[in-house]
């Protein structure tokens, strides 16, 4: 980008223009695109802006203490969604299903309380892949997590809309937002669901979201990967102390990519590998075994679902 400053100062303007006195609300993730919209329209509109975080119960460790730290001087909802997801998430085992089940959720949960908050406009952090992506028909436009929304707004206000992600992330500099959200790994919008494989339950997430912190301690600034995670894949016997038992297999999936189109496998060394596996299996009780994937997309894909 030619002028960072220049950027924020014109997008200040735009929402301020577009926003008039009128209240505006915007789902934030905590993803490096919503913060610098919420960052941006704090400086534009202040009190106006009506950000909502949806606690799905399928976040990353930590993330909604980091929005609260973060966010919490705007006038920031959490909503604590995480039964409400359970619940839908109950014995769905086919991963569209699974997907659609959690996009459907947490669109229905953003309108009910976009509707609290009084606003009659829409602040998104739709960036131009995602623009790309809506004009070939694979995602809808004006959507909050893949769905359509089925309320009506005076105005949808994009202010990223012509940036890349490189870009969106020298503006999130620009604003001296924290270097961790500068520098986030893309998450994807369902959430940990997609990284357990069959059926998601507490359990199941729980287990996946100890060893994604362990996962990410060790390799995100270390080998600076496109995208590092843990999933949960299956079940294998394993002893632990003297007892035989049928735990948990968790995947190590780090991958560089340029877009996410096409992905390799990282080529870690073997006593990062190791000690990742020690730590996972001794630090969480239900699991058995660690393996690296080695897949690169294609034929694989990134998540595992
Ligand atoms: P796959 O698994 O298809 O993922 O190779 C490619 C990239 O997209 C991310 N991803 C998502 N991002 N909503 C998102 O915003 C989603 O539903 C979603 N699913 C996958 C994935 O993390 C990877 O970076």
């Amino acid at each position: 980008m030619v002028n960072v400053q220049k950027f924020i100062d014109q997008a200040i303007q735009q929402i301020r223009q577009a926003a008039g006195d009128d209240r505006v609300v915007m789902a934030l993730s905590g993803g490096v695109d919503s913060s610098v919209c919420a960052a941006l329209a704090d400086r534009a509109i202040g009190k106006n802006l009506m950000p909502i975080y949806v606690d799905t119960g399928l976040m990353r460790k930590g993330e909604t203490e980091r929005i609260r730290t973060l966010f919490g001087d705007l006038n920031l909802r959490i909503v604590d969604a995480a039964d409400e997801f359970f619940t839908v998430l109950e014995g769905i085992t086919d991963p569209e299903e699974k997907r659609k089940a959690i996009g459907e959720k947490f669109i229905r949960i953003f309108e009910r309380e976009a509707k609290r908050t009084g606003a009659t406009k829409l602040l998104q952090g739709t960036i131009y892949p995602d623009r790309i992506e809506s004009e070939g028909g694979i995602k809808s436009h004006h959507n909050v997590g893949g769905m359509p929304l089925h309320m009506e707004f005076a105005a949808v206000i994009e202010p990223l809309a012509d940036l890349y992600k490189d870009e969106v992330r020298e503006v999130a500099a620009g604003l001296n937002l924290p270097v961790e959200i500068q520098h986030r790994m893309p998450f994807p919008g369902p959430g940990l669901a997609v990284r357990v494989v069959g059926e998601v339950t507490r359990e199941k997430i729980e287990i996946v979201r100890e060893a994604n912190a362990i996962v990410e301690e060790y390799l995100v600034e270390e080998f600076r990967p496109w995208q590092c995670f843990a999933a949960l894949i299956g079940q294998g016997t394993g002893v632990k102390g003297d007892v035989r038992l049928h735990g948990w297999i968790v995947a190590i999936r780090a991958v560089h990519s340029r877009d996410g189109m096409t992905a390799d496998p990282l080529l870690l060394p073997y006593e990062v590998l190791g000690s990742m596996a020690s730590r996972i299996t001794a630090e969480i009780p239900g699991v058995a075994r660690v393996v690296y994937d080695v897949t690169p997309k294609p034929p694989a894909t990134i998540e595992y679902e």
